[in-house]
């Protein structure tokens, strides 16, 4: 099947790619660096946990990114591997040199469409810059048949220039075609209208796959993601934990998981196992030595952690009343029932019988203001907290 005949067939079945740019545009948070071995070990979870397309890296920009995207190339066995390449010819063909030995190699080549872009940063005409979307996406074609182009700052683009653009990339053969919001600066509506726009507007839209890559400066870039599938995108660019340039971009288990969840308002299939989801996330933590914040989306600590008292009881009744989905469906092994000074009798019991204690009723009630006093002294209460004070409790009932 050629690279346009597949964009067909998955635009049609409402099927959504996953496009991971983790190692690219994820290692270009400050302080992100990774070793070659630890973009390989993460590329082959990406690979292995059903991600479509491995964005390995921008090959010119060093000796080591042009190595990781080579070797990342070589190794991996079901996913797409693409280079970023800015419009120039060298960029291109070091990007092509990298992804040559992929089993299914992509280059991926951008270059700024937004006036403010236009004029400041490359100091063009927007002709010279149509121009060079052409030449850009025709020497690509020459390395490979599956070609993306993206409008850098697509969003703050001016419309008719960004169809005219378009229209050009996708002539000169581009099979992807990714407007991305570069700065994190549009909303959902503002978005989603983009795409329903450009894709009524220029004639061959029908050939390409649209993209959404949407950056997190107003915290909307998952929203926004997810309102360009409605616009018509089938291909989602975003990264594990949402690391990326400034406030990072849309998070990969969030989008998938907003999918998964909510398949009635975003009805789409992706090819991601979710139990991998937090193994994903444990593993581009350490190798980027950037926490997870407590309270982040689906991965964070307190993801399905519960505290106060009113909550770990229902929780105890069914799992339904403060959870939408299971810990197990995005690899947790299970809730957990944090005790503090919200926590309930109900959940300390149950505390209780996981530690293996079993205390008659005062026993019980004695050890359960003594977690509560301790809860206002100390921040956490860990089980070897509540094991101190329980075996404490037992201790004084035998004297
Ligand atoms: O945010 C952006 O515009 C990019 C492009 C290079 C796709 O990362
Ligand atoms: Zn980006």
């Amino acid at each position: 099947m050629t690279a346009q005949n597949d964009a067909a067939a998955v635009s049609s079945k409402d099927r959504v790619l996953i496009f991971d740019t983790t190692l690219r545009d994820g290692e270009q948070s400050p302080g992100a660096s990774m070793t070659l071995e630890e973009k390989l070990q993460v590329a082959d979870l990406l690979d292995e946990m059903g991600v479509d397309i491995i964005e390995a890296g921008f090959p010119i920009a060093s000796e080591g990114d042009f190595e990781a995207v080579s070797e990342i190339a070589k190794r991996v066995k079901r996913a797409t591997v693409a280079g970023l390449a800015r419009a120039g010819q060298k960029d291109v063909d070091r990007a092509g040199e990298a992804v040559k030995r992929a089993i299914r190699p992509r280059i991926h080549t951008f270059i700024s469409t937004s006036p403010v872009h236009m004029k400041h940063k490359l100091q063009m005409e927007p002709a010279k810059v149509l121009e060079m979307v052409t030449a850009s996406v025709t020497r690509a074609r020459n390395w490979v048949e599956d070609v993306e182009w993206s409008a850098e700052d697509g969003t703050r683009t001016e419309i008719d220039f960004l169809c005219r653009c378009v229209e050009a990339a996708i002539n000169a053969g581009a099979t992807t075609i990714n407007i991305p919001d570069t700065v994190g600066y549009t909303t959902p509506e503002e978005y989603a209208r983009l795409f329903r726009t450009v894709r009524e507007r220029v004639p061959n839209s029908d050939k390409a796959i649209f993209s959404v890559h949407c950056h997190n400066d107003l915290g909307m870039a998952v929203a926004n993601t997810l309102a360009g599938l409605q616009g018509g995108a089938r291909q989602i660019e975003c990264t594990i934990n949402g690391i990326g340039e400034r406030a990072g971009n849309a998070a990969l288990e969030e989008v998938v998981m907003a999918i998964k969840t909510r398949n009635d308002a975003f009805p789409y299939s992706c090819s991601i196992d979710t139990t991998m989801l937090t193994r994903a996330s444990k593993l581009v933590a350490a190798v980027t030595s950037f926490p997870v914040q407590y309270n982040k989306a689906i991965v964070g600590r307190n993801a399905f952690a519960h505290e106060s008292g009113i909550h770990q009881d229902g929780m105890l009744k069914n799992t339904e009343t403060y959870e939408i989905m299971t810990p197990e469906s995005v690899g947790v092994s299970k809730t957990s029932l944090v005790m503090g000074k919200h926590s309930g009798r109900h959940a300390f019991r149950e505390k209780l019988k996981e530690l293996g204690y079993d205390l008659g009723e005062n026993a019980f009630e004695d050890a359960f203001k003594r977690m509560k006093d301790l809860a206002d002294r100390k921040k956490h209460v860990y089980d070897e907290d509540i094991e101190a004070l329980v075996d404490d409790e037992i201790v004084t009932a035998h004297d």
